[in-house]
């Protein structure tokens, strides 16, 4: 069923905010006197007080018909959000998860109950494997590949530039833009004129954000790397474009990517005064990644509330 747009919606309901001060005491709760929380392979998207709105808000126009996607980071939040339009679409999705089963069998449910297709794996992306493991598993599948989401990542939040060990800042750039650079090296020979890349990048990048530091650096790097990326394939006829999110409701804060007080007020000093929902993101991936978006590459979509940023 196609879930109503929120257009004009500034601020949030009590209830909302409600849901987001539950989920920063129960932060508080389980980070006790530790610095960060991991979430559990079995920790459900669900089970946040405010439940991330990822269901496609209109009904679909086979802008992806025949398609093949890989979507990493597909089982939660935007990811899940980008499966649930991408199938609603047309298209069969690869969803890529780290550990989280329980929301990855959730996320293939909802592709499946779209009347599409879909596989699970389980990857790394930060490993230099990762890339061929991915791309041979979808070929033996679907035979092809059209899209690549590059969504997947990770966030830990240090107020000191200190407190970032040398393993964190190294998995950091594994996760979030290495593991890019795998995956692409790994289906490029597989791509065709009219593929499509899109990069998920962040609204940290532009603003800058000091309790982000090694975050919202590999989101810098993955901005220039769409830019970049672009220019060397745009001969090919593959377009590769990124979005950019702002503050959006999904796991990634809530449960580790932030500070209980941060995620007691998320998103509230946007224009909007509100988190962003994940259906709220996804219909940029979709515009970017189908031929509406025929003569773009190499740039940035916002959705992020209303912030003005450059670029
Ligand atoms: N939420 C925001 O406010 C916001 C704002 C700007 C940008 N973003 C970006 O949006 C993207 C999606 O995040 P989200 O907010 O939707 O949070 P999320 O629901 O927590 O999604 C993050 C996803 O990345 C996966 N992942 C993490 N490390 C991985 C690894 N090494 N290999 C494979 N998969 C890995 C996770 O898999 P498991 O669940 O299996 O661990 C999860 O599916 C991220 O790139 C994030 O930086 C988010």
């Amino acid at each position: 069923m196609a879930q109503q747009p929120q257009a004009g919606k500034v601020g949030e309901s009590p209830s909302e905010k409600r849901g987001k001060q539950i989920a920063a005491s129960k932060l508080r709760k389980d980070v006790g006197s530790g610095e960060t929380i991991r979430r559990s392979p079995r920790d459900k998207e669900s089970d946040l007080d405010r439940a991330p709105k990822w269901e496609p808000r209109y009904a679909g126009s086979n802008r992806l018909k025949g398609k093949v996607a890989i979507v990493t980071g597909g089982d939660s939040g935007i990811g899940r959000a980008v499966c649930a339009l991408f199938a609603r679409e047309g298209a069969d999705i690869a969803i890529v998860y780290k550990n989280n089963i329980s929301d990855a069998d959730d996320t293939a449910a909802i592709v499946r109950s779209e009347g599409r297709d879909a596989i699970l794996i389980k990857a790394d992306v930060g490993k230099t494997s990762a890339g061929e493991k991915i791309a041979s598993r979808v070929l033996a599948k679907f035979g092809r590949i059209d899209i690549l989401v590059n969504n997947a990542g990770e966030q830990h939040p240090a107020e000191d530039i200190r407190d970032i060990s040398p393993e964190q800042l190294q998995l950091t750039f594994a996760t979030n833009i290495f593991g890019m650079f795998y995956l692409v090296q790994a289906i490029l020979p597989h791509l065709k004129k009219g593929s499509a890349i899109v990069n998920c990048t962040s609204v940290t990048m532009y603003q800058g954000s000091g309790g982000l530091l090694d975050y919202s650096a590999t989101k810098g790097a993955i901005t220039a790397f769409t830019r970049s990326l672009s220019e060397n394939l745009v001969d090919k006829g593959i377009r590769v474009n990124a979005v950019a999110p702002g503050p959006i409701w999904t796991p990634l804060n809530p449960r580790g990517g932030a500070p209980a007080k941060k995620v007691a007020t998320f998103g509230e000093t946007t224009p909007m005064k509100r988190p962003g929902e994940p259906n709220e993101v996804a219909p940029s991936f979709l515009f970017l990644a189908c031929d509406d978006s025929s003569y773009m590459s190499g740039q940035v979509l916002h959705p992020n509330g209303g912030t003005i940023v450059n670029g």
